[in-house]
């Protein structure tokens, strides 16, 4: 099976090399480009193709994807908002996915932003760094007996309650879905208005499209803490910034970026950033962006390359494909 690894990074070339060794049907090639529509003429002679969460994966892509013979579209990724599931499924392409890798990576990545944003560790180690040991400016606040609210409570959410728990915060939890458990189930409106600090697990679909807007924020508490690593337009970013300057939100941490796929995993640093949302974003002083890195430790790669390489391997056997998006 030859397969087209789309948005390649170095960082992940050798868990893919390594994985691929006890597959010696599977043959991967590393492509550095995203997969688009401009791109997908490179997967002519492909049997599959491997993306990541910024590759485009639309009916024009999936289209193209079944007119050159690729069969299977494997997510090396949890969330799959990004591939037309409907068409693949019309042009008989098999869409894989893996479900989970590490939820206490995002969970734990999670709880870095809301530490660093509370403690402001990031301006202190500049500060020492210049010999300044100042402490005006780096008031923190404890998440011991804070109300924290968890939007969408699967494998992540679940991670980041037993963290929470450990913290002695009263951890509060929206989430159609599920049932009780070592926190207490509220209707979103109560999760917004009692919470202290609000993280955001659920995954991104039409019905959770900017699920924090501006009503979204009128119903918080003055100087909430906002968590963002799920996906970018779970958060309408311009009513942040009003948040932001009206103080009503006093924290912002994410992860995650709307329109993330034109800056994140590369490096912009000697261009000018063309996206006037997002630069507005990064200047608040009480703002953390991360490039998308939730998922990044080391134990995660392994296990997304793993169960990449197993889910490939399925498919190329024609085998029942246990981590099928349907
Ligand atoms: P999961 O599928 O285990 O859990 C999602 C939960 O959201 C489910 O319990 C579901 O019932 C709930 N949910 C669905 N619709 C909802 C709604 N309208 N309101 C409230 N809850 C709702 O997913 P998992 O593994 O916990 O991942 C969550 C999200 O995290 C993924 O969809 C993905 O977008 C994001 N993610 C981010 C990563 C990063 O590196 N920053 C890495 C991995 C995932």
């Amino acid at each position: 099976m030859r397969i087209a690894l789309f948005s390649s990074q170095n960082y992940e070339v050798p868990f893919f090399e390594q994985a691929v060794n006890s597959y010696s049907e599977l043959e991967i090639s590393f492509i550095s480009e995203s997969l688009n529509e401009k791109t997908v003429s490179l997967c002519q002679h492909y049997d599959a193709v491997c993306v990541f969460v910024n590759d485009t994966v639309n009916a024009q892509v999936i289209d193209k994807l079944a007119d050159y013979g690729v069969k299977t579209i494997a997510l090396r990724c949890a969330g799959f908002n990004n591939v037309d599931i409907q068409q693949a499924k019309q042009r008989d392409i098999k869409v894989v996915r893996v479900p989970a890798y590490s939820p206490e990576a995002v969970a734990e990545h999670c709880i870095a932003l809301m530490l660093t944003l509370s403690r402001k560790t990031h301006k202190a180690y500049n500060r020492v760094r210049e010999d300044n040991f100042d402490l005006n400016g780096l008031l923190g606040f404890n998440i011991y007996n804070k109300t924290v609210g968890i939007i969408g409570c699967g494998k992540i959410g679940q991670a980041l309650v037993s963290i929470l728990n450990g913290f002695g915060a009263n951890v509060l939890v929206y989430d159609p879905n599920i049932g009780e458990g070592p926190y207490t189930l509220v209707s979103l409106d109560i999760l917004l208005a009692q919470s202290d600090i609000i993280s955001l697990h659920c995954p991104l679909n039409e019905y959770t499209h900017h699920i924090i807007d501006d009503a979204a924020f009128a119903k918080m508490k003055a100087g909430v803490m906002l968590i963002n690593t799920s996906r970018g337009a779970l958060l309408d970013s311009k009513a942040c910034i009003a948040a932001l300057k009206s103080k009503r939100l006093g924290y912002l941490g994410l992860d995650v970026y709307e329109q993330e796929s034109e800056l994140f995993f590369k490096n912009h640093s000697e261009e000018i950033i063309q996206d006037d949302v997002f630069s507005r974003l990064v200047s608040f002083p009480n703002v953390l962006v991360t490039g998308h890195q939730g998922f990044f430790t080391k134990e995660a790669l392994k296990q997304i390359a793993t169960i990449t390489c197993e889910n490939l391997d399925a498919a190329r056997l024609e085998k029942p494909l246990i981590n099928q998006v349907v």
